[in-house]
């Protein structure tokens, strides 16, 4: 049997192939909630063989959302429509998972087609918060910086948010720790300048995270799971780094955390990125050598011989697709094909494929 689709057993949840749909947010939402765009383009990808699949960054309160558009699960109100989405996934296949998220500074923006700006101003714009009063762009919004009572709320809000994914029927809860938004510029030394026990040293940087791990843990049994992804590094010297992750994972995985999920970057602008095909391959790679925590690898993961290759030479134990499972729902039953595998195909599409 190949790797990628080699089932990987995490505590009671089985996932059937080693291909998550990594988050990706859609910019569709209105006031938090999923509708038939999210319904059509999360099923697609359940009916098209991906083993789990992340729901994009949902917030947890709606001042933490990228834009207005974001959706959210800060209300029981959520609930319901999202309910009906985890059951189709599951139906189909798929095992549903959701990235709980707060974007910090990096908050109030436009959609991605319109620029993805920041909006200082009017109905779809809000005042930002971050640990400490440091804007992303030197023109955005200078947010507001948290006192230790608003992140002690910050932290029972991703509680609570926890509480409604599960009532939800999500199976996998995934912390965003990465690319620049609130946990992340906790984490990192360029963006957090407190002097609180919420930041300066690693472990009061790393205390924000650690405390939503702790409040969300006891939720979950044995079939439900953390995963968190990070950003390994910030890509500059003197921000957060790769061996920081390292023992910031090696922390996370003695807590209970089930999967580390390596992501890089996002949160210093103007930052340069030596993007390349597996350029977050080695970041990943190191956290699994040196912690033994399953690892997801992402970024430019666009072929099924490569990614075979990764899970192959132990650099990774999941492969997070993003771009390629946009242009094609079907990469996962195509990798079947590929690698001469005989998965289940959805009766409909059975002879089309084999
Ligand atoms: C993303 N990405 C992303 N990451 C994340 O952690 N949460 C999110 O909600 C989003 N949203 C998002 C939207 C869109 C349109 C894109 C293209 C990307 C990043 C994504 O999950 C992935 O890490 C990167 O796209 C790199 O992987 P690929 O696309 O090269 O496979």
């Amino acid at each position: 049997m190949s790797k990628l689709f080699s089932p990987l057993q995490i505590k009671g949840i089985s996932l059937k192939n080693r291909i998550v749909m990594s988050p990706m947010c859609q910019y569709s939402a209105i006031d938090g909630f999923v509708n038939d765009w999210h319904y059509t383009h999360y099923i697609s990808r359940a009916i098209g063989g991906c083993g789990t699949i992340i729901q994009e960054a949902t917030s947890v309160v709606p001042e933490g959302r990228i834009s207005y558009a974001d959706l959210g699960i800060w209300k029981d109100e959520h609930i319901g429509a999202l309910k009906e989405l985890t059951s189709a996934i599951e139906k189909y296949g798929a095992i549903p998972g959701i990235q709980l998220a707060h974007a910090g500074r990096k908050a109030s923006c436009d959609l991605a087609w319109k620029g993805g700006h920041q909006i200082k101003s009017g109905v779809d714009s809000w005042q930002t918060v971050a640990p400490s009063p440091i804007p992303f762009y030197e023109n955005d919004i200078t947010p507001l910086e948290l006192s230790s009572e608003d992140i002690k709320t910050i932290v029972d809000k991703f509680k609570e948010a926890a509480e409604r994914a599960i009532k939800a029927g999500y199976k996998v809860l995934e912390l965003h720790a990465a690319h620049g938004y609130l946990i992340h510029q906790f984490l990192s030394p360029i963006t957090n300048h407190r002097s609180d026990e919420y930041g300066g040293s690693f472990e009061n940087r790393i205390r924000f995270l650690l405390q939503i791990v702790d409040k969300i843990l006891p939720l979950l049994n044995e079939n439900l799971s953390l995963w968190v992804r990070i950003s390994a590094t910030d890509w500059v010297e003197n921000g957060w780094n790769p061996d920081e992750s390292v023992k910031l994972s090696s922390r996370l995985k003695s807590k209970g955390v089930d999967v580390i999920d390596v992501s890089t970057g996002g949160n210093v602008a103007h930052v340069k990125i030596p993007v390349a095909q597996g350029y977050q391959i080695p970041f990943a790679s190191e956290i699994r050598q040196k912690t033994e925590v399953i690892t997801g690898a992402v970024g430019l993961i666009t072929q099924v011989s490569q990614a075979e290759d990764l899970l192959d030479k132990s650099k990774c134990d999941l492969v997070f697709i993003g771009r390629e499972l946009l242009r094609n729902p079907y990469f996962a039953l195509q990798a079947a094909i590929e690698l001469d595998e005989d998965i289940d195909f959805q009766k409909q599409y059975e002879r089309s494929f084999k």
